[in-house]
């Protein structure tokens, strides 16, 4: 299990300081779409000039096929490990990226987002007509045949996804409070004991961490449990 740490805060400088902070340790760091927006595509190579950490750049792809094969293509050469799409894009779309970074010498991890964890359960079927849970073991059913890395999803459905795919298919899951510390506005939250338990392959932390006094000491500590 990997720790990736959400560099969310409010400004370039902030999340400079963190990433200086946690300079040396075995984290990822995902750079999501304000900071991208803001901050540019430069923002990638000073993460990377500061502790050679891996980059989860998440801008969650949702377009028609062949607009996001090209988005993905130039997504691929900002030199980031690990990027998002969103499942219900469709197979064919999803299928489109993958053959198209396949054909490079390099390319990154590719997750795709199931249900946003957002939505409430009536909220959720007014838009896809389905539950929840049918609807993550469809998206991951289809973005595991179109030859994606894995998804992102509740810590809850992490077990279940792997079962339906299998366990190679990698689990990205936000929402884990480490030590069950305030869960903010997450609803669904779960600690690393859980997280362990489900086989969650990445779990993503943000406030746990730079809210707290001493990140990189939290940081340590999740990284000694896990
Ligand atoms: O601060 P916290 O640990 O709640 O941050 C979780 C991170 O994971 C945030 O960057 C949030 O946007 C992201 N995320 C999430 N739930 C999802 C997808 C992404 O919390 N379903």
């Amino acid at each position: 299990m990997k720790l990736c740490v959400a560099l969310d805060m409010p400004s370039r400088d902030e999340n400079l300081a963190l990433v200086r902070e946690l300079s040396g340790l075995d984290v990822w760091l995902k750079v999501g779409l304000r900071s991208f927006l803001r901050d540019g595509a430069g923002i990638l190579s000073k993460i990377k000039d500061l502790g050679g950490f891996k980059i989860f750049l998440d801008l969650k792809l949702h377009d028609i096929p062949n607009t996001m094969a090209d988005a993905a293509e130039v997504i691929a050469g900002l030199n980031v490990d690990m990027i998002t799409l969103h499942a219900s894009a469709g197979e064919r779309a999803m299928s489109e990226v993958m053959s198209r970074l396949n054909a490079l010498p390099r390319r990154p991890l590719v997750l795709a987002v199931s249900a946003l964890t957002s939505f409430k359960a009536d909220e959720f079927s007014a838009v896809y007509n389905d539950s929840v849970e049918n609807a993550v073991r469809k998206f991951s059913l289809s973005a595991h045949r179109a030859g994606v890395d894995g998804m992102v999803c509740s810590v809850f459905e992490s077990a279940m996804i792997k079962m339906a795919t299998s366990k190679d298919f990698l689990t990205l899951t936000p929402g884990i409070r480490p030590f069950g510390e305030n869960a903010n506005d997450q609803s669904r939250v779960a600690d690393l004991s859980v997280a362990k338990r489900e086989n969650s392959d990445f779990i993503v932390i943000g406030r746990p961490i730079y809210e707290a006094q001493n990140p990189r000491e939290v940081a340590k500590k999740i990284l000694a449990q896990i």
